[in-house]
């Protein structure tokens, strides 16, 4: 087992003010308004980035929001695969993404003809991809999910239909260990929750031991098993507004405790450790800097384009899980 280094814990702890906007964060609002704009922000961006944002949130929040916007430019501060599910739910907006190389290990690891040759192979397999995947790839799946209600999706897929789970393993293994529905997982999984190991949650653990673990279902099962609670970025912030925990260690991405430090300013957040960093950065949604959000707004690129047929054979499985994620 690699050695767990020594370094100082990364914690948020609680708020004293309400933070005070840079001249930056000024200009984006005036170009917000300028434009029509309106900015969505994963719960992994930045604090800067999340300030000036009119929603925050995970993936499937993020998607309702993308296709309730009635605003004429939709700035989309993630991922490129997140810009592109804004851009098929919401097609007559433009679609801006501060950084178009931001992507995603999990998205790269099931390219769409990789899938395609598969189902060649399995005409009748039933695919739910994780929305972490391009536009192709949500273009030859049956539903899509995303770790906020995989669960769910999933217990609906027809009983008598064999399930191929793309792109992640990690979260496919746990929703099966969850819902009890046995799934063929493609071997993809997240390069940055990966990192996490037991041996560096247990040595924080030791340090803060009255602070529940939650961990995010990308992370590897034996991490997972040994977290109090293993859910979405969003239900993080459910669960630290009732827990009765003052502290919580939280095994995701970084940005993650800015949100929860906004929503539950009165609590203790401690970023969960990996083997070599008190905490843990996606090297894709720290592409994206208040600078070239201030930059989208200016020019107006990079935005989003899309081919109208990969689009409209997307919107199908992206469109069954809002509306199975509802009922
Ligand atoms: P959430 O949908 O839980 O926000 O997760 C998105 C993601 O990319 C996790 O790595
Ligand atoms: Fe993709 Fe992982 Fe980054 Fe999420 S944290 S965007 S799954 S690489």
């Amino acid at each position: 087992m690699p050695a767990v280094l020594n370094y100082e814990p990364f914690i948020v702890a609680p708020r004293a003010e309400p933070a005070v906007l840079t001249p930056m964060q000024e200009e984006i609002l005036a170009l917000k308004q300028e434009r029509n704009a309106v900015i969505l922000a994963h719960n992994y961006q930045i604090e800067s980035i999340q300030q000036v944002a009119d929603f925050v949130g995970d993936s499937l929040g993020l998607s309702y929001q993308a296709q309730a916007a009635q605003a004429d430019v939709i700035l989309f501060c993630g991922v490129h695969f997140m810009a592109e599910t804004a851009k098929i739910v919401n097609p007559q907006r433009t679609v801006l993404l501060p950084d178009m190389a931001a992507g995603c290990s999990l998205s790269d690891s099931c390219p769409a003809d990789r899938l395609a040759a598969y189902k060649a192979q399995h005409p009748d397999i039933y695919v739910v991809a994780y929305i972490n995947c391009s536009a192709g790839v949500k273009a030859l799946s049956d539903v899509i999910c995303t770790s906020g209600n995989a669960k769910k999706i999933v217990s609906r897929v027809p009983a008598d239909r064999e399930i191929l789970f793309v792109p992640d393993q990690n979260l496919g293994q746990w929703v099966s260990q969850q819902t009890g529905r046995e799934m063929k997982l493609w071997p993809g999984s997240c390069y940055a929750h990966v990192q996490f190991t037991t041996a560096a949650i247990e040595k924080i653990r030791l340090e803060f031991p009255d602070a529940p673990v939650v961990a995010h279902p990308e992370c590897v099962q034996a991490v997972r098993d040994i977290a109090d609670e293993v859910c979405s970025t969003e239900l993080m912030v459910k669960f630290a507004k009732e827990s009765p925990a003052e502290r919580i260690i939280v095994v995701t991405e970084s940005g993650m405790l800015h949100r929860l430090h906004q929503d539950v300013p009165h609590k203790t957040f401690i970023a969960g450790p990996t083997n070599t960093c008190a905490c843990n950065d996606c090297r894709f949604m720290k592409m994206n800097t208040i600078e070239k959000v201030r930059d989208a707004l200016k020019n107006m690129s990079p935005a989003i384009e899309m081919d109208e047929t990969v689009r409209a054979a997307a919107l199908t499985p992206l469109q069954r899980m809002l509306d199975w994620s509802k009922a």
